[in-house]
Formats: structure tokens, C-alpha cells, sequence
């Protein structure tokens, strides 16, 4: 009999989490006013909100801590993540942040000028906001077998090279500072960009002179995706795989909630030295010295091991296999998931899932809102709230897909959290036909939305 997978770890500390009764629940959405942001973590049982900076940290993670060097300038914390970020990016200079967006946020005070174009596959909400803050665009250049979700292409996070090219051919290249390819793309499903398009792109973008940017957040499970996905590279490591792709940009954007493994940090790793000094600039000014940019030195030192331990295909296959299992588990139960299923997480159709809920009234919001209500499940709505409204037209844009993200945190659930989530989806799923109606705005703020606004029942 085959083996199956099970996880090369096991479990040392546990924290406990409590049930509650649907009344309570209930009471709660609304004092939350229908925004699961605004709960309370003890008022959710399984929290699926995200996988940035949820996760479980390894002893050896958890020893490094201890090792953490403090020191404002020089911290041998930071010399250990720098080498290990260099071994595996090939990047040389490292400012680290204190996430992911404050990367994007530093990169971007250099690069992104008012009227810049920034071509790229589904930018992530942060990346969109920081480029819209500046007056620049996003343009979206995924794949469009990304958008229905049926289809089994395995590289859903592909960037569409007859779009970019479009992109390139409109506007000059004193317009376009970098493409951003987002590794894997969280946006369209948490779906893989291949090897193979990067490559393209990168031949693309010499032609054009125009440097690509990584927005690597889950670079480690888009490797373990070439590596079992694309011909041609079953026997490299994750490790050779990852090298190789960051090896065609410029530099990265990282938030190291996800595949570095620790609860908060993020880093710009760069291979040019006039643009690390630009930078560095902005770091000092946002976020701290360049040797701490906003994180302690034992985060630092924490993340350097967990940057090494994401980038081991044992860990890796345990992590996507468990994201996979809940996911094939919704299929036998019939509930419409986007497929393949993504690295980090389940996205649930809602426009299938609740067809009688029309796109003005947040179908994916409606149904975040009935599986916390059903089991005390927290995940987020990947749809028109997130896409927010049009900066010149205050119009709410709709996006092609009305989804349910359910967040896999890493190393944190079980295989029986995973069977009771797919137990509660299928119960809300089987009275799916008296769910007819959905939320409306009663506040929201002026971008990024999703997280703080207040919604009420219609
Ligand atoms: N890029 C991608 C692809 C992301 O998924 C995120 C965060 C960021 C950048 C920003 O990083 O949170 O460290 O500032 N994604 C989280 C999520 C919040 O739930 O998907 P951050």
C-alpha cells in the first residue's frame, strides 16, 4: 500500500480554542456589523481569516529567538537572515520591514511615480493600494483560464504575455518602472505562475527594457508547485527552483508572515546596489535603521530559520497536501471551489454557491457571514468589498469572481479541523436556497475597505 503524507513535525504546544452556540454567534456578526474583521478572535473557533502570520513556528524557530541580537545598527540577527536571504533569492542587499506592505510601501516611494503603469498578474490589495495611493495603475495581465474555475490549468497564476505585450506596446517605457509578478498569485486563487512564463516574461520585458519585480509572499509554495506541476523540474530542490526564478528580476517585495514562516516581518532583497541606497532611505524614514527596518532581532533571526525550513519539500508537501484535502473533501460535497486547489488556501465560488444574491449585495460577504454563523468558521471575502470602488468613478468595480477564501494558517490545524470544516460548508451549502438576501454599506473608508466597513442586513 502506498504511504500516504503525513507531516514531518509534531505537535509540542497547544493553545485551546471554544466552541460557542449559534445565538452568541449571531449577537456577535451583528455588534461586528456583519464585517468578520471586527470579531473578536475568541468569538471564532477555526480561524481561516488568513495564513499571514498565523502559523506555527518550529522549536528550532522558537530557539533562535533566544539567540535574537538586539543591537539598533549591526545585529548579528540581521547578518544571519541577510546570508540566508542571499543563499536562497540570490539578492545581495536586504532592508527588512515590518511586513510585507511596508516592502511594497518603501520599494514603491522609489520606484512608482503619479500616471505609472504597473503590469502584473492579479496585484495583491496592498500592492494595488500602495501603486493607487501614489496615482499610478495596476493592470491586470493574469491568464484568463484564471477566471473560471473549473478549468485545470495548472498555472493559473500565469501572466498573459499577448496582455503584457499590449501593455508594453501602449505606454513608453519612462511610464512602466517594473512588471510585479506575484508568486503564488493570492488573488486569483492562490494559483502558481510556472517556470516557464516566468522565463517569457522575463524575455518579454528585455525587449521592452522594463525590470521585473517579485511580490514573493509565497514564493516557497509556488517552487513546490514547478516542481510537481512543470516537466522538466521533478528532480531540482525547492531551493534550485527558487533561486532560478528570482534569478530573472530585479528584486523582491516579501511578507514573511506566509513562507517565512514567523508571526510578523516582511523585506526588499535587491540585486542592485544604487537602488538598495534609494531605498534605504525610505526604510530609515518608515521604518526603522537598514540593519532592523521594524523588526526585532529575534524575528530576524527566527525568520532566517523559518525562511530555510519553508523552502524543504517535506514541510511542503505537508502544507499543500492538507490545503488539498479540504479541498477535494468540498468537491465530493459538490460546493463549487476554484480548481486546482490553491496552495494556501480554499476560494468557494459564491456567485455559484448563492445565485439568488445579486453582485450589489456581496454575495462572497453574504456567504463569509453563513459559514461563521453556521460552525464559528472566520474566512474573508475575495469579492466586491476587497475590490473596492473605482478611485475616479466611486463606482464599485466587480471583479470576475465572487469568492470565499478559506485561509489554511500553516502547521496550526488538523485533519479533523479540516473534516469539520468541510462538514460546516455543506450544511450551509444544503440550505443554500433560503439564503435570498445580502448586506448593504452603511460606512465605509476611502480605500481599502474591506477591512473596516460596516455593513448592515438587507
Ligand atoms: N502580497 C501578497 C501576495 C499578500 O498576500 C500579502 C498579504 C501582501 C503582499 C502584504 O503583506 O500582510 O505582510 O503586509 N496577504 C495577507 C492575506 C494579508 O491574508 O492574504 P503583509
Amino acid at each position: 500500500m502506498k504511504l500516504p503524507y503525513a507531516e514531518p513535525f509534531r505537535i509540542k504546544m497547544t493553545e485551546e480554542i471554544h466552541q460557542s452556540t449559534r445565538a452568541e454567534r449571531e449577537q456577535w456578526l451583528k455588534e461586528a456589523h456583519y464585517n468578520l474583521f471586527n470579531l473578536k478572535s475568541s468569538q471564532v473557533f477555526i480561524d481561516l481569516l488568513t495564513d499571514s502570520g498565523t502559523g506555527a513556528m518550529s522549536d528550532k524557530q522558537w530557539a533562535a529567538m533566544m539567540t535574537g541580537d538586539e543591537s539598533y545598527a549591526g545585529s548579528k540577527s540581521f547578518e544571519q537572515l541577510q546570508e540566508t536571504v542571499h543563499k536562497i533569492t540570490g539578492y545581495t542587499y536586504l532592508l527588512p520591514t515590518h511586513q510585507g506592505r511596508a516592502a511594497e510601501n518603501v520599494l514603491f516611494s522609489v520606484l512608482v511615480k503619479e500616471g505609472n503603469i504597473i503590469p502584473g498578474n492579479s496585484h495583491f490589495d496592498t500592492t494595488k493600494g500602495h501603486i493607487e495611493f501614489r496615482k499610478a495603475h495596476a493592470v491586470d495581465c493574469t491568464v484568463d483560464e484564471a477566471f473560471d474555475i473549473d478549468n485545470l490549468y495548472p498555472f493559473k497564476g500565469n501572466i498573459d504575455l499577448d496582455k503584457l505585450e499590449q501593455v508594453y506596446q501602449t505606454y513608453p517605457k519612462e511610464k512602466i518602472p517594473f512588471c510585479l509578478v506575484t508568486i503564488t498569485c493570492n488573488s486569483s486563487g492562490g494559483q502558481p505562475v510556472s517556470m516557464e512564463n516566468i522565463r517569457q516574461v522575463k524575455e518579454l520585458s528585455d525587449r521592452y527594457e522594463i525590470p521585473i519585480i517579485f511580490d514573493a509572499a509565497r514564493f516557497a509554495e509556488n517552487a513546490y508547485f514547478i516542481k510537481t506541476r512543470e516537466k522538466g523540474q521533478e528532480n531540482r530542490t525547492i531551493k534550485e527552483i527558487a533561486k532560478e526564478v528570482f534569478s530573472y528580476g530585479i528584486g523582491m517585495t516579501m511578507s514573511s508572515k506566509k513562507d517565512g514562516l514567523v508571526n510578523i516581518g516582511g523585506f526588499i532583497a535587491l540585486k542592485d546596489e544604487h537602488l538598495y541606497r534609494e531605498a534605504s532611505n525610505f526604510t530609515i524614514i518608515f521604518e526603522g535603521f537598514i540593519t532592523y527596518g521594524g523588526m526585532a532581532g529575534r524575528d530576524m533571526a527566527a525568520l532566517a530559520v523559518g525562511l530555510d525550513e519553508a523552502t524543504e519539500f517535506g514541510y511542503l508537501e505537508s502544507r499543500i497536501s492538507q490545503v488539498e484535502y479540504l479541498g477535494h473533501q468540498m468537491m465530493e460535497l459538490g460546493i463549487p471551489v476554484q480548481q486546482p486547489i490553491g496552495g494556501h488556501a480554499v476560494f468557494i465560488d459564491a456567485l455559484r454557491f448563492l445565485p439568488k444574491i445579486k453582485r450589489q449585495e456581496y454575495p462572497a460577504q453574504t456567504l463569509a457571514n453563513e459559514i461563521y454563523k453556521e460552525a464559528g468558521i472566520r474566512c474573508v471575502e475575495i469579492g466586491t468589498l476587497l475590490a473596492d470602488r473605482d478611485p475616479k468613478t466611486r463606482e464599485n468595480r466587480y471583479p470576475k469572481l465572487e469568492l470565499v477564501r478559506l485561509a489554511i494558517p500553516r502547521k496550526t490545524y488538523t485533519q479533523n479541523h479540516m473534516d469539520y470544516i468541510a462538514a460546516a460548508v455543506k450544511n450551509v451549502f444544503d440550505r443554500r436556497s433560503a439564503i435570498e438576501k445580502g448586506y448593504q454599506i452603511v460606512w465605509e473608508p476611502n480605500i481599502l475597505r474591506h477591512f473596516t466597513v460596516k455593513l448592515e442586513e438587507i
